[in-house]
């Protein structure tokens, strides 16, 4: 892997609109030996290859860019007989999830939580590939915000996710958004009211109960931002044109 390395897919089966390129960053600082054995021989135990993980689980999520993975943790701890699919590029966000999970000297064979799975390539892939209406939830929180107008179109929220998004979830599915940056706050409103697939109360400014916090947002209040919490629902109603 390479920062800012291209994905699998090529320019041709890749959404018009959305980037292709990945502009996350993949590396960091020099991974140390339990960092390296956690991606060596944990992650590969743990990458998701098929649904089969969620078979019989009460709903299946989804989670974009788990930075070092408190949210994605906290909802498998309290939600067990739920399936999670958490997505992450960055290498030291993929070893702080793992660190949790896998004890050291371990890594090829401690047991793996049986209802998670770990996605460590761009989330959008996955999301073009997963069945339509195979997913409950979809969490984005905290985004990089990417507050240059220039770079808009490398904001997950997107009116060309839109879609994507919509077919992936359930007819009622729910997908939340955070952000504490002002303008991604403004975009978030911007692209939501140019849709009707989603329909959403207007945000909370206190996080709501059932959302366990993050780095990112501890971050973000620690330096006096305030961070807004969206509730959007996949509408279920398909008009005779095709529309939702
Ligand atoms: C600002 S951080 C927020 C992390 C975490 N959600 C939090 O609130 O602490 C955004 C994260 O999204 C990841 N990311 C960005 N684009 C991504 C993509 N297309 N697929 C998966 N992860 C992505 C980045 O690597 C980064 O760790």
């Amino acid at each position: 892997m390479t920062d800012d390395a291209e994905d699998a897919r090529s320019e041709d089966d890749w959404p018009e609109g959305i980037p292709h390129r990945l502009y996350g960053r993949r590396r960091g600082k020099k991974l140390r030996p339990r960092q390296e054995r956690l991606l060596s021989d944990a992650l590969p135990r743990l990458r998701f290859t098929d649904l089969g993980f969620a078979q019989g689980a009460r709903a299946l999520w989804f989670e974009v860019g788990f930075g070092g993975g408190e949210h994605t943790l906290a909802q498998m701890r309290a939600n067990p007989d739920t399936a999670i699919i958490a997505s992450e590029v960055y290498e030291h966000g993929l070893c702080s999830l793992l660190t949790e999970i896998i004890p050291d000297g371990a890594e090829a064979t401690a047991p793996i939580p049986p209802r998670l799975r770990l996605w460590p390539e761009d989330a959008r892939e996955l999301l073009l590939a997963l069945p339509e209406a195979s997913l409950d939830r979809l969490f984005l929180m905290f985004p990089d915000p990417w507050p240059k107008t220039r770079h808009a179109k490398r904001r997950f929220v997107h009116p060309e996710m839109i879609a994507i998004v919509a077919r992936v979830l359930k007819p009622g599915g729910i997908w939340r958004v955070a952000s504490d940056d002002p303008t991604y706050q403004e975009w978030v409103r911007e692209v939501f009211a140019g849709q009707t697939i989603f329909t959403g109360e207007a945000p909370a400014t206190r996080r709501p109960e059932g959302w366990p916090p993050t780095r990112y947002e501890a971050k973000a209040i620690a330096a006096g931002r305030q961070p807004l919490y969206w509730q959007w629902r996949r509408q279920s109603i398909i008009r005779s044109n095709g529309t939702v």
